[in-house]
Formats: structure tokens, C-alpha cells, sequence
């Protein structure tokens, strides 16, 4: 499934923004002209990962609440204490608009 999640210009650079996709808790980030979608969840323990900050040479963001780092390219773990990585979603930006594959 194909979702409509808003313009990229909705998109504040290195902004986690949380997203509802079908009853699912995602967060995008914008880097450049791109917006990388991973599951709005901290693998290490149950955090919102929106509440973190993002660092836009690394592609990476930073959980809120110990510090883990994730790609956002492919949600790996790039630090502990996460070991397991978050589930990335496909996105892309059409015509302006942000949308992801479900
Ligand atoms: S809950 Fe994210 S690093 Fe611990």
C-alpha cells in the first residue's frame, strides 16, 4: 500500500516528524530532497524515536533516551545500546509529495 504522508515541504530538514500510516507509529526525516521513514520505536526499549535528534553528515538519528544511533537509510543500530535495528520503510517524493510503501 501507497500513502500520501504530506509535501516534502511539510518536511522541516532533520525534523523528525511522527507519522500515523495505517495504524502505524513511523517518524520521516528529511535529508537533502529525500525523507527517510523508519518505525516511530526505539529497538533498545520502548521510545519514540521522533523525540530524538537527528544528524544530517551521518544520516543517523539519536534516540532521546540513551543515546542509541540508527540509520536512517536502513534503520541499522550504529551504536549501543541498540543491537537490533528498526523497521525502515520504503519512501519516496513524487510531484512534491511524500509517499510511502506500507
Ligand atoms: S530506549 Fe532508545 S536507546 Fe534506550
Amino acid at each position: 500500500m501507497i500513502v500520501d504522508v504530506g509535501a516534502l515541504e511539510e518536511f522541516a530538514l532533520g525534523q523528525p516528524r511522527p507519522l500515523q500510516v495505517a495504524e502505524r507509529n513511523l517518524v520521516g526525516v528529511r535529508v537533502g530532497d529525500e525523507v527517510f521513514v523508519l518505525e516511530n520505536r526505539c529497538s533498545h526499549e520502548d521510545f519514540p524515536l521522533a523525540e530524538g535528534v537527528v544528524d544530517l553528515d551521518t544520516e543517523e538519528i539519536e534516540c532521546a533516551r540513551h543515546g542509541a544511533m540508527f540509520s536512517l537509510r536502513d534503520g541499522a543500530p550504529m551504536s549501543f545500546p541498540a543491537t537490533k535495528p528498526v523497521a525502515r520503510f520504503n519512501a519516496v517524493v513524487r510531484d512534491g509529495r511524500v509517499e510511502v510503501e506500507i
